[in-house]
C-alpha cells in the first residue's frame, strides 16, 4: 500500500548491516572524521550517526560545550546525558565501580545499544552532564563512524538524540538538519541509524536485580540471558508518576524513563520523582496520534477506517499506521498509510517508527491512528515509543 504520493516508507530504508559494510560509506565518513574530532575538541557540537539512532555530541568534560547541547535542543537541565565512549579503559576514570553484572553486559553487549548507569567519579564530568546526579549513563555504540569520531576526539563524549527535545528521535542526517540546522556545529552524514529507537538504559540495583530504565535496542531477554538476574521494569512506578505530573501544555521536555526509582509524596498530585526522569515525552507528531489496539485485527481495522473516515469529513488530514499484515483490511486508506513492517519482524517496526511520525508533519497530518504490536522483544521499545508519541492515548476495541 502507499500513500496519496506513492511513498512506502518501509522500502526507503536500507539494510543497515549491508550498510554499514559498504567501504564506500566508510571511506566517505573518515575524510570528516578527524575534523569532526577536532571541533569536538575545540568545544564545538557535531551530530553524527549511532546505531540506534542519531546523537548530538560534546565533549562531556567541556561545561559550556555541553551547554550548547542543551540550548540547541531546548533541553530541560535536569534530564542528564548518556556519556559515549570508544573503548572499556575509558570507563576506569570516569566511575567508582563497576558491578559483576555490569560487567557482564558490557562483555556481551558492548559496543551496543546498552547503556549502563554507574556511580560517577566526582569532578571526571561536567556536573551538567549528570544534572546533577552521582551516577552517569555511559554506552559505547556499535557504529563504525560513531567509534571513530570518539577516538578521534580523545575524549568522553556526551550525547543525546540529535533532535530538538519533544520531536522524534533523528534516524536520518536530514532529520538532525530539520529539526537542528544553524544551532550545532556539523553533521557527519553516515546513512540511516539501524535499531531505530535508542539504547535500553539499564542500572544494577544492590539487591542484584537489574532496572530497565528505558527499554530499547537489548531486549530483557538479552539481558537476562547474560545475567540470570530479575530484571524490573517499574512501569507501575512510571505511570503513577505520569498521572502526577501530566504537563499543563504541550511541554517540550523529553522523557527520560527513570520509572521505578522511588517516589516521594502520598496524594498522587503531590508525587515527586527522585529522579530527574519520569518526564512526559514525546517524539510527537505535530498532530494527534491516538493508538488502536484490540485481540481481533478485522474489528481494529473495520474501527480505524470508520475513525479516519469521519475525521476527514471533519476535515481532518488523517494517517495511518499499520502492520504489513493488515494493510489489505484497509478499503479507504487514510490520507497517508505508512506500513510499519511485518508483525513477525519487529525490528522492522523499530527502524521505521521514527521516520513515519516525521513524515506524517510532512503530509500535514492532524489526526493519525496506529496500530498495536505485541510488547515483546524490541516490541517492548516500539511500543514504549509509541505510546509517548501518542500521548498515551490508547484506544482498546472488544
Ligand atoms: O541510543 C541512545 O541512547 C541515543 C544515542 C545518541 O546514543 N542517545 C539517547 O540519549 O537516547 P537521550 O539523551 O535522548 O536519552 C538519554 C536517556 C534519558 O532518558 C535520560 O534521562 C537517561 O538516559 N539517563 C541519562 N543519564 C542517566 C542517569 N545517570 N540515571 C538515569 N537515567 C539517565
Ligand atoms: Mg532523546
Amino acid at each position: 500500500m502507499t500513500d496519496d504520493k506513492g511513498y512506502k516508507i518501509a522500502t526507503k530504508y536500507w539494510d543497515v548491516t549491508k550498510h554499514l559494510a559498504d567501504d564506500r560509506i566508510q571511506l566517505l565518513a573518515d575524510e570528516q572524521i578527524q575534523a569532526a574530532g577536532t571541533l569536538l575538541q575545540q568545544g564545538g557540537t557535531v551530530a553524527f550517526p549511532t546505531e540506534t539512532v542519531y546523537g548530538l555530541g560534546a565533549d562531556a568534560r567541556n561545561t559550556a560545550a555541553v551547554d550548547t547541547v542543551f540550548k540547541a535542543k531546548g533541553r530541560p537541565s535536569d534530564n542528564p546525558l548518556i556519556v559515549h565512549i570508544a573503548h572499556r579503559d575509558q570507563l576506569e576514570e570516569l566511575v567508582l565501580e563497576v558491578p559483576p553484572l555490569a560487567s557482564a553486559l558490557m562483555d556481551a553487549y558492548w559496543p551496543g545499544p546498552l547503556t549502563i548507569v554507574l556511580p560517577i567519579r566526582e569532578g571526571v564530568l561536567s556536573p551538567r552532564v549528570t544534572a546533577g546526579l552521582n551516577t552517569v549513563g555511559i554506552r559505547m555504540p556499535d557504529h563504525p563512524v560513531a567509534l571513530a569520531i570518539i577516538e578521534a576526539a580523545d575524549c568522553p563524549i556526551a550525547a543525546p538524540s540529535a533532535n530538538v527535545s519533544g520531536r522524534p528521535s533523528p534516524t536520518l542526517a536530514s532529520h538532525v538538519r530539520e529539526d537542528l540546522d544553524g544551532r550545532i556545529g556539523a553533521i557527519v552524514d553516515g546513512g540511516p541509524a539501524g535499531v531505530g529507537v535508542e539504547s535500553t538504559v539499564v542500572r544494577v540495583l544492590d539487591t542484584g536485580s537489574i532496572q530497565v530504565l528505558r527499554p530499547g535496542g537489548i531486549t530483557d531477554k538479552q539481558i537476562k540471558d547474560v545475567t540470570g538476574a530479575k530484571i524490573v521494569s517499574g512501569s507501575s512506578a512510571e505511570s503513577e508518576a505520569r498521572v502526577a505530573m501530566k504537563p499543563q501544555n504541550n511541554s517540550q521536555l523529553e522523557e527520560t524513563d527513570t520509572e521505578a526509582l522511588p517516589l516521594v509524596g502520598q496524594q498522587p498530585d503531590k508525587l515527586v520523582p527522585l529522579s530527574p526522569g519520569i518526564k512526559y515525552t514525546h517524539y510527537a507528531p505535530q498532530g494527534e496520534l491516538s493508538i488502536v489496539k484490540g485481540d481481533s485485527p478485522d474489528k481494529v481495522a473495520a474501527w480505524i477506517e470508520q475513525a479516519l473516515l469521519r475525521e476527514a469529513e471533519r476535515g481532518a488530514v488523517t494517517g495511518l499506521l499499520a502492520f504489513e499484515e493488515h494493510l489489505d483490511l484497509y478499503h479507504q486508506p487514510a490520507g497517508s498509510v505508512i506500513s510499519l513492517g511485518s508483525l513477525a519482524h519487529l525490528d522492522e517496526a523499530a527502524r521505521i517508527l521514527y521516520a513515519a511520525l516525521r513524515r506524517f508533519d510532512e503530509t500535514g497530518a492532524t489526526f493519525m491512528l496506529a496500530e498495536a504490536c505485541e510488547e515483546d522483544g524490541i516490541g517492548v521499545a516500539v511500543m514504549n515509543r509509541l505510546v509517548k508519541a501518542a500521548g498515551g492515548r490508547i484506544i482498546t476495541i472488544e
